[in-house]
């Protein structure tokens, strides 16, 4: 990798890695989705970045993919909060999720086994190396906790402007597919852990993003392509929401993902660049 390139990704990382932590911190019983959402995002761009995605705030047995739009929903006592922040510079990416728990201890157990299916993950991750194998380490070592890995989630490879670039990294053991991972390469890795059976639905959508399409000359597709190029945002971000039903043929949809059947869901992630011996965690 360009050393020019590298260091926009440790500066990403670094930034996303601060975000994500002081907006757990600030996290509280009664505080509203919105403000939190807009501290994070205001804080990335505060650090001379910019958002990747919406800041993601997901409740219980909300998985993903919930960004607030309007000020009616609070955080409760007792409410196990995920809270997923991506940061690009020029484009280059770093990708990263924490859970905390509002004032108990109850799934202390989710989160821990998150983390170390994460850090086993990461431990192993070489060039050469084949997802299937990470998918293995996330699973058995989430299973060691008697918990659930919700293997319909996965990670991702990432590309310059695009989030999901074509490589999943499973949450699942031993999968019929899978990719060998090359030097250079950088992927996110995320396992989520439950005590469900571990399936997803999905629900509305309150993230979109602009599908890749160099013809499109609609006045709101230029306008929104010149403001976040084919990366996720939200309605809070346009200047016009009413706009985007007019655009909805060229728009990808990242619907909210649930837990099926109800039971909360914790989730760890780090962004990491694969090298020859190792990799370089950019979001620890
Ligand atoms: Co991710």
């Amino acid at each position: 990798m360009d050393t020019d390139i590298m260091q926009k990704y440790l500066e990403a990382g670094r930034i996303a890695s601060k975000v994500r932590n002081e907006t757990a911190k600030a996290v509280e019983d009664n505080m509203r989705l919105i403000d939190i959402a807009e501290y994070s995002e205001n804080l990335i761009y505060e650090m001379g970045a910019k958002a990747a995605f919406p800041c993601n705030i997901s409740v219980n047995e909300i998985a993903s993919h919930y960004t607030p739009e309007y000020g009616i929903q609070r955080i409760a006592a007792d409410d196990l909060v995920k809270i997923d922040i991506g940061v690009h510079i020029d484009g280059y990416i770093a990708d990263t999720a924490t859970t905390i728990e509002v004032g108990t201890n109850r799934n202390n157990i989710l989160i821990r086994a998150a983390e170390k299916a994460l850090d086993a993950a990461i431990k192993i991750v070489r060039e050469d190396i084949n997802t299937k194998q990470l998918g293995t380490v996330i699973e058995n070592v989430i299973k060691s906790y008697n918990c659930t890995s919700v293997t319909d989630l996965t990670g991702h490879s990432i590309d310059r402007y695009t989030i999901h670039s074509g490589i999943n990294i499973p949450n699942q053991a031993n999968t019929s597919f899978g990719n060998t991972l090359h030097a250079g390469d950088v992927i996110a890795i995320e396992p989520f852990t439950t005590r469900g059976p571990g399936r997803i639905k999905q629900g509305e959508t309150r993230i979109f993003g602009l599908l890749h399409n160099k013809k499109q000359n609609h006045p709101e597709y230029q306008n929104l392509l010149s403001q976040f190029n084919t990366l996720p945002f939200t309605r809070r971000w346009m200047q016009n929401p009413d706009k985007l039903e007019k655009i909805r043929r060229f728009l990808r949809r990242y619907p909210v993902l649930i837990e099926s059947d109800g039971y909360p869901v914790a989730q760890i992630e780090h962004t990491i660049i694969v090298n020859k011996h190792g990799c370089k965690v950019i979001t620890d």
